[in-house]
């Protein structure tokens, strides 16, 4: 068991290198609820890691690190890029605290809101967010940059594993 596994604070530049395997292990429960559909795959590792150094934030839970979020800066607001916990430490508020831990830091870092880019349907996805203040934004009221990122999702064939939608909190 990962000691202070509810606590959420920033990666550890160490730390990094193990996020991306993290990420793949907790995507094995987006494929497995999407009925066996792979995710578009993972960069290299090396470039990965790479580019997790260029994260406006990389919080993590626990140490070792048993779950991580990746913060963005995208159209003036923290974007939530990516939001992932080990299978094995899941359904025990981790990533609520995660999610709260992102808010936190936008909000001490001048943010005025959090959006993020989500499944609708998945129940660890948009009704979970939804639950942490989150509200799905209609495509008209995306910003070019936002919708940049999801046309960018339908070329990686995202919303062919199931609908995507846009959320964001006001903070
Ligand atoms: C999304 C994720 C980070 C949530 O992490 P977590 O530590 O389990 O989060 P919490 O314990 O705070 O809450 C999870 C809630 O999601 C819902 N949930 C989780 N798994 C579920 C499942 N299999 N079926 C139904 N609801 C589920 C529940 O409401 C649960 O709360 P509960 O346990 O109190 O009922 C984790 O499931 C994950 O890494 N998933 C794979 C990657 C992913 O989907 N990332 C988000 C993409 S935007």
């Amino acid at each position: 068991m990962s000691e202070d596994e509810g606590v959420v604070r920033p990666a550890r530049t160490e730390e990094l290198a193990g996020l991306p395997a993290l990420e793949l292990a907790a995507d094995a429960q987006l494929v497995a609820y999407l009925g066996g559909a792979s995710l578009p795959p993972l960069p290299e590792s090396a470039q990965a890691v790479a580019s997790l150094a260029e994260a406006a934030a990389v919080l993590v839970a626990g140490s070792p690190p048993v779950g991580f979020a990746r913060i963005d800066v995208i159209d003036g607001n923290a974007h939530l890029e990516q939001l992932s916990v080990l299978p094995s430490a899941t359904r025990r508020g981790i990533g609520t605290a995660l999610v709260r831990g992102c808010c936190d830091w936008a909000a001490r870092n001048g943010f005025k809101a959090v959006t993020l880019m989500t499944f609708a349907h998945v129940p660890f996805n948009a009704p979970f967010y939804a639950r942490l203040g989150f509200q799905a934004l209609d495509d008209a009221q995306l910003s070019v940059p936002l919708a940049a990122i999801r046309r960018h999702e339908v070329d990686l064939g995202l919303d062919a594993l199931g609908p995507r939608v846009a959320m964001r909190r006001m903070l």
